[in-house]
């Protein structure tokens, strides 16, 4: 596989660990991928609930406080590139891109919105490379043109994240399984736009393919179609090294494909999850949020939100399934076992190796 170039930063692998909230992909994760030579990547997600202790009436500051803590063990395990992941949506956005510049992370990874402002963060020393997360062409046309005019800035690179994702999905319920909108359609039409920027103003531009993205093979499939990198979320979350707990890596062991389900989240957008009692209460109108605990959420409405989502997140993270859910892609019904992120590696450089080989013509 070629060298992913991210502006100066060159990841040996061209694979990047999705950022996994809250509290999928912390410093373990994301040391493991970057120590294989990807990109490792920390969420910053609901950092304010995992750091609770360091502040315990301020939900911004304790978050902050917990990624800066995360970065830095991130950066004590591993000697590769590091990334943290942080969503337009989330209320603390600004504190945490501040805090992720200051801390000098190799690069920032914003979806979940336009990351319209994410330019006017970076001060004249700032090392940290800019990555928006999108769902179109569109999408990828609208935030050059603002960077460009605003900031006199282009991405550092763009991530494609197509509907078979997990988490958050940034297209409305009925296009997610509408063949126009599948990742094969879009990655060409999100290649073409980039490149029109990439010639205009001379700045490599790659596009990195998301969502639903589990061998070697479909890497090497999206790679044929303009990639020049992926990225993985779900293959991710069935590794030792995942920051979950054993029995939020069990549901995915344990899911079968009928359990993947979609879900409308108090965000506002649809969202890929592993179907669990507390979704069924959910559906059943039972669960009812009594009060907004953190406000971390941007356009979360708690007047109608049927729950807390962070707390719920929060709650999936430790395994408490009665009271959260747990994220994940199309794919993950297909994990059978928890392997090692080396191990995981491998398996895809290997699936990648036999998908280009040339074909032997039989004697
Ligand atoms: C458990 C889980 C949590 C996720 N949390 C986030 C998140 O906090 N922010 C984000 O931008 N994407 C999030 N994602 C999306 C991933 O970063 C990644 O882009 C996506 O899952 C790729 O698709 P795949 O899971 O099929 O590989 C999450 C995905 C999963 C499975």
């Amino acid at each position: 596989m070629k060298t992913l170039n991210i502006g100066d930063l060159k990841a040996r692998i061209p694979i990047i660990q999705g950022g996994m909230g809250v509290g999928i992909s912390l410093s373990g994760l994301a040391s493991a991928v970057a120590n294989e030579g990807g990109i490792g990547v920390i969420s910053a997600a609901g950092l304010g609930l995992l750091y609770k202790k360091l502040c315990p009436d301020n939900y911004t500051k304790a978050g902050n406080l917990g990624l800066k803590e995360e970065i830095r063990k991130a950066r004590e395990k591993a000697k590769g590139i590091i990334g943290v992941n942080v969503m337009v949506a989330l209320s603390d956005f600004a504190e945490l891109v501040k805090t992720s510049i200051a801390e000098k992370v190799d690069v920032i990874f914003s979806g979940a919105g336009l990351p319209l402002d994410l330019p006017s963060f970076l001060k004249k020393d700032s090392v940290t490379k800019l990555v928006p997360i999108v769902s179109s062409a569109r999408a990828v046309r609208i935030i050059c043109e603002k960077w460009k005019s605003h900031y006199d800035y282009l991405p550092d690179a763009v991530v494609l994240e197509g509907p078979k994702a997990g988490g958050h999905l940034g297209y409305k319920e009925n296009q997610l399984t509408d063949e126009h909108y599948a990742l094969e359609e879009l990655l060409p039409q999100v290649v073409q736009e980039v490149s029109r920027f990439e010639e205009m103003y001379g700045k490599k531009i790659p596009v990195i393919a998301a969502g639903g993205i589990y061998t070697g093979e479909d890497i090497k499939r999206v790679m044929d179609l303009g990639a020049s990198g992926v990225q993985l979320g779900t293959r991710f979350v069935t590794t030792n090294e995942c920051d979950a707990s054993e029995a939020f890596k069990e549901t995915y062991i344990q899911a079968k494909e009928q359990d993947i389900e979609i879900i409308k989240s108090p965000v506002g957008m649809p969202g890929r999850a592993i179907h669990c009692s507390f979704l069924e209460k959910v559906k059943a109108g039972l669960k009812q949020p009594k009060v907004c605990p953190f406000n971390c959420i941007k356009t979360c409405d708690i007047s109608r939100s049927p729950y807390c989502i962070v707390t719920a997140l929060y709650n999936a993270f430790k395994g408490n399934f009665e009271n959260g859910y747990a994220f994940a892609g199309s794919n993950a019904w297909r994990a059978t076992r928890i392997m090692s992120v080396h191990e995981t590696i491998t398996e895809l450089l290997e699936g990648w190796k036999r998908a280009s080989a040339p074909a032997v013509a039989p004697v």
